[in-house]
């Protein structure tokens, strides 16, 4: 294959994304609607309304997409889409916009995984990387590592048994009473940074297990038990708390990040003895997925991954929180070893999907 020129389309959450990525790792066009307003007013995702949400702006996004890498539809080689996990009825405003577009011009139709394509971007972001590789994957609903022996050959090594670190991150802003028009990790991110995060001694979850598994509900709880007992009322937003009030929720967020992030390096350590004992020509450890856009857990993966003597794969923000882009690459990775589904008929009913 020469050069692939693939569109690639996320709904499977609260963002409606679409990119033009082609096959030399080159992003010709990126684009992202959020639905962070909504999300703010109501407190969560409800998927009807989150639906609704991405069926009003689906067909903009993927024009904006193709506007911006000057293209039309029929410059395509192959359209891939967001099939799993997530919402279904989400997913479903993706998947039939990407049989739309492919039904309309005899293109090539490739079904990505999600996690999968968390994963896989870091091939686009570092060109050296190649299988075997180790990721762990942080976002609002996963928490997974995993050893990537091959394209589409996969173990996991560990998952969460209750909660994923982002789910945690989020909680911890709302019962700080944070900014929630934009997700909660950036916002105790930000936050942390002015406290003292041996201020409060939490728990770090799972020590006692020999595993590579995670655990977050508990260190949700203790966070809620000292946000309480320091008496922190969330609906006082935190430019109207008095100085005080505003170091006792920074040392809170501080605290509670410098735990959070302890167990992921902890997991992290375990899973490189494992793997690489079984896989010796492992070099990377990718980490993606949303979490992995803050600066404090890259900084202490990356000392993990040095002490190991390996390399870290972390992508950019904008690459790492849910994308388009990952889906089109993954959509060309997969299409490479000719590994997709034939053009879907033109017309197709919308409902027949
Ligand atoms: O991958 P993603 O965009 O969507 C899912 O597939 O879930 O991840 C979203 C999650 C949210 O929980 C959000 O709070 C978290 O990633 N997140 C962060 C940061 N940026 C996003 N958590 C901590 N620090 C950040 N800077
Ligand atoms: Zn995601």
């Amino acid at each position: 294959y020469e050069n692939l020129v693939v569109l690639g389309i996320e709904t499977s959450c609260d963002d409606t994304a679409a990119a033009v990525v082609n096959s030399h790792g080159e992003i010709l066009s990126q684009v992202i609607s959020s639905q962070a307003e909504l999300l703010a007013r109501y407190g969560g995702v409800a998927p009807k309304m989150a639906e609704e949400a991405h069926a009003l702006v689906i067909d903009q996004v993927v024009q904006e997409a193709l506007d911006k890498a000057n293209l039309t539809e029929r410059d395509l080689t192959a359209v891939a889409v967001t099939i799993g996990p997530g919402l279904s009825l989400c997913l479903r405003i993706g998947v039939r916009k990407a049989r739309k577009v492919a039904g309309s011009h005899n293109l090539p139709l490739v079904g990505v995984h999600h996690m999968e394509a968390h994963t896989l971007i870091a091939r686009l972001v570092e060109r050296e990387l190649q299988f075997p590789f180790i990721a762990l994957l942080v976002s609002g609903g996963h928490n997974l590592l995993i050893l990537a022996r091959d394209l589409g050959h996969y173990i996991q090594l560990g998952t969460t048994i209750d909660d994923a670190i982002g789910e945690a991150y989020d909680k911890t802003a709302k019962w700080l009473g944070l900014d929630m028009r934009r997700s909660g990790g950036p916002a105790v991110e930000e936050l942390a940074q002015e406290g003292n995060a041996e201020s409060v001694k939490f728990k770090v979850p799972m020590k006692q297990h020999k595993d590579c598994n995670f655990s977050y509900a508990g260190l949700k709880t203790q966070v809620r038990l000292a946000i309480e007992a320091k008496r922190i009322n969330a609906d006082i937003c935190l430019a109207s708390a008095s100085d005080e009030e505003r170091q006792a929720r920074a040392d809170i967020a501080a605290s509670f990040q410098r735990v959070a992030v302890l167990h992921l390096e902890e997991k992290c350590e375990r899973a490189i003895d494992w793997a690489v004992n079984i896989e010796p020509s492992i070099n990377h450890l990718v980490v993606s997925g949303g979490v992995a856009s803050n600066k404090y857990v890259r900084a202490r993966l990356d000392e993990v991954v040095n002490r190991k003597g390996l390399k870290l794969v972390c992508p950019p923000p904008s690459l790492c929180t849910d994308n388009g882009v990952m889906v089109a690459w993954t959509g060309i990775e997969h299409f490479r070893l000719g590994r997709f589904d034939p053009p879907p008929p033109a017309n197709e009913p919308e409902d027949a999907v």
